[in-house]
């Protein structure tokens, strides 16, 4: 089971997932990060990395969150990789614990 971004990333994009995966399969959006389920070798050393618990195994998603398996899916298809930690967006801090967020995803492509 691939592992998912969920909403919690959106406008934080802390970037801790990227450095400790080992196979290169995050892509990058403009306030959000996904996972390609195709590369993503379920090794799960993201979930824990990530400060805002965005991350989570396919079958562990909550449930409002279960269309962010199709998305990261469909989106790592149109994102460029990203392969480097870099920081955070500038209102992570304010964003961090915000609920509801979802309708804030930026889909263009960087
Ligand atoms: Fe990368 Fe492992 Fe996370 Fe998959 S579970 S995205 S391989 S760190
Ligand atoms: Fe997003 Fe968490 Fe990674 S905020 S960029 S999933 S460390």
């Amino acid at each position: 089971m691939p592992y998912v971004v969920a909403e919690p990333c959106i406008n934080c994009r802390y970037t801790d997932c990227v450095e400790v995966c080992p196979v290169d399969c995050f892509h990058e959006g403009p306030n959000f990060l996904v996972i390609d389920p195709e590369v993503c070798i379920d090794c799960g050393a993201c979930e824990p990395a990530c400060p805002v618990r965005a991350i989570f195994s396919d079958g562990a998603l909550p449930d409002p969150w279960k269309g962010y398996v199709e998305l990261n899916a469909d989106l790592c298809k149109r994102w460029p990789a990203i392969l480097d930690e870099k920081d955070p967006l500038p209102n992570a801090e304010r964003w961090k614990y915000l609920a509801g967020k979802g309708s804030e995803l930026d889909r263009t492509r960087l």
